[in-house]
């Protein structure tokens, strides 16, 4: 079904993997429609598809059909150097593990998306350094911050050239609470900011009802949990886990 005014609009989302002869059908017809600077929090046991899914919605895994159209462009139909130039302006992306380039320092990172996209991005990248509470960090290398600072790179990364749509796939997994909470306050606020549309991947139940919206995914379907707060599937949200895995390019 389509919606004219949704800022993410996903049909019929079919996405299977083989291991040993064995297919797993891990999206198994998703249609998912998201408004504009909507806040969504994505739920599910680990294994169920949420990395899948994001990356797919995200146009870093063509699913096997059905599509995905962002800010009404159909994202699968776009040849590579159109639909990396369309990622880099529209969709910002937060890694599980960070992915932050080792050898570069925090500032280059930040630098990375501005130099994809071909501009001098050296005062935005500093702003946005600072808005994340890294200013006095810019040259330290990601090795040389803590788990909670080098989430804070990435997310100024993902921000930096103010794309309308932003994933985060677990992004305070690794943190304990009180840089959970932070990071969370962060983006939540960043956001905000910026009438940003998120949609962040998280197995903690106290973080998910902050958003606007509440999906679990479970067999390969999407149910609302917003209304489900006393069912299975709701307490879904408390139990996933979720292991993540690494991406096959970051760009
Ligand atoms: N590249 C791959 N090859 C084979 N199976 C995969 C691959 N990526 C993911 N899977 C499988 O697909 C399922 C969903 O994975 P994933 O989307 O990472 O789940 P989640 O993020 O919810 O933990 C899992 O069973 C996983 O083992
Ligand atoms: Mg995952």
């Amino acid at each position: 079904m389509s919606d004219a005014s949704a800022v993410i609009q996903a049909s019929n989302l079919h996405r299977s993997y083989k291991i040993a002869k064995k297919s797993i059908e891990v999206l198994h017809g998703i249609d998912l429609s998201i408004q504009r600077g909507e806040r969504v929090f994505l739920c599910g046991p680990s294994g169920a598809g949420k990395t899948t899914l994001l990356y797919t919605l995200a146009g870093l895994e063509r699913p096997e059909q059905g599509s995905v159209h962002i800010d009404g462009v159909d994202l699968y139909s776009l040849g590579p150097k159109r639909q990396a130039a369309f990622r880099n302006a529209k969709i910002g992306y937060i890694f599980q593990n960070y992915l932050l380039l080792p050898e570069l320092t925090a500032l280059e990172n930040v630098l990375v998306p501005g130099a994809i996209g071909g501009v001098d991005a050296d005062a935005a990248a500093k702003a946005a350094l600072a808005r994340v509470g890294l200013a006095d960090r810019a040259d330290h290398l990601p090795a040389e911050l803590s788990g909670g600072e080098q989430q804070r790179v990435a997310i100024a990364r993902a921000l930096v050239n103010h794309p309308p749509v932003l994933f985060a796939d677990e992004p305070t997994g690794n943190l304990d609470s009180r840089n959970s909470k932070e990071v969370m306050d962060l983006l939540l606020g960043l956001a905000a900011e910026s009438d940003t549309t998120l949609v962040v991947v998280t197995h903690d139940e106290h973080l998910a009802t902050r958003g606007d919206r509440r999906l679990v995914i479970k067999d390969g379907k999407i149910t609302d949990g917003s209304a489900l707060a006393t069912t299975d599937e709701a307490l879904l949200c408390q139990r996933c886990g979720g292991t993540g895995r690494e991406p096959e390019s970051v760009a």
